[in-house]
């Protein structure tokens, strides 16, 4: 049973993925401060919780053990930043994707923070040299980069400044186990961290073969959905290569050289505009179209089979 922990977190930010992050925290027993700038934001980032939470329960999918009066007794919101961060064990931060306003954030959690303490950002595609080159807490500084909605997709890249001590990517891993994430570490920084890198991979290709007029985007799309997609909601793509043949070393030999001709054959990369665009964003448009009322519509029955695909990737785990 998740018992109620020791030490406080902080989320900067209650946005979309500063929410969701309180309610991932909270499900692992953590106490949690909200903290944004506009108080009327924590306001309403605590009633949507609140609202979310109920649902989660109504459905049995609310994460931990805790029930949701429970977690909900354990977020508080905040628009003080010194009372906020004060005895924190981990900070969160959540503010929009700006450099300028990141690096003003952390400047001035710098000042005010213990050595205990973890500063660690939410940043999609901010290098962390870029966001804590010449801190003075530049050991506790590190990237979490959590995936979209980080309540039902698990994954969170931990990726450190070359000044990070070790410790606190360990610390940082440990944490995320402990709330039910699923943590990967890079050794290194590199732009678009892994999961990016690996989907632009995907981007690019499927532009191109749209765009070659080798494909119809929306078949396109069901190649991943239910194709590929099938099997990556289970396993990656090199344990897929092992069970594709009597192992990895028998796969190699088999298609190695396949492999290697069909990738000489990739073109160039696109520019993501012009005639491909069109042809790509008409097809998309006729499914949704990309007004609010349609895309959060689509968007609401994506994250409705995500809590489905979670909750059925939990009863593999536990088979
Ligand atoms: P958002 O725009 O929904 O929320 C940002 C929040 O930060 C707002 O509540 C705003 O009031 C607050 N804020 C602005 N200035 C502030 C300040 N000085 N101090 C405290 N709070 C401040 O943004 P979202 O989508 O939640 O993104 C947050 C971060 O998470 C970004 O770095 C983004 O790249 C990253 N991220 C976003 C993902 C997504 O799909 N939305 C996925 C993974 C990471």
């Amino acid at each position: 049973m998740t018992a109620i922990r020791e030490g406080r977190v902080v989320i900067v930010g209650s946005g979309l993925i500063g929410r969701s992050w309180a309610m991932v925290f909270a499900s692992g027993g953590y106490q949690v401060k909200l903290y944004d700038i506009v108080q009327e934001q924590v306001t309403t980032a605590l009633e949507n919780i609140r609202k979310q939470m109920k649902e989660l329960e109504e459905i049995g999918m609310l994460k931990g053990t805790l029930n949701a009066e429970q977690q909900l007794s354990l977020i508080s919101g905040c628009t003080d930043l010194k009372a906020a961060v004060e005895g924190a064990i981990y900070i969160q931060e959540c503010t929009p994707e700006n450099l300028e306003l990141k690096k003003k954030i952390f400047g001035q959690l710098d000042l005010i923070v213990s050595n205990n303490v973890i500063l660690s950002s939410s940043t999609s595609c901010l290098l962390p040299t870029k966001l804590f080159t010449g801190l003075k807490h530049v050991k506790q500084c590190i990237v979490a980069h959590p995936v979209n909605p980080p309540y039902y997709v698990p994954l969170v890249e931990l990726v450190p400044h070359p000044e990070t001590d070790p410790c606190t990517l360990e610390k940082t891993y440990a944490l995320m186990k402990k709330i039910g994430q699923s943590p990967v570490r890079l050794t290194k920084e590199i732009d678009g961290f892994v999961l990016n890198r690996l989907q632009y991979a995907i981007i690019s290709e499927a532009w191109r073969l749209v765009g070659d007029g080798i494909i119809s985007p929306v078949d396109l799309d069901l190649v991943m959905s239910d194709g590929l997609g099938m099997r990556y909601a289970f396993m990656g793509p090199l344990e897929t290569m092992h069970l594709n043949a009597e192992g990895m070393l028998n796969y190699c030999e088999r298609y190695r050289e396949g492999i290697i001709r069909v990738l000489k054959s990739f073109g160039p990369i696109p520019e993501f505009t012009g005639v491909a665009e069109e042809k790509i964003n008409t097809a998309m448009c006729e499914e949704t179209p990309a007004d609010s009322e349609h895309l959060n519509d689509r968007r609401c029955w994506r994250d409705n089979c995500l809590v489905r695909l979670a909750k059925l990737k939990k009863e593999i785990k536990s088979d």
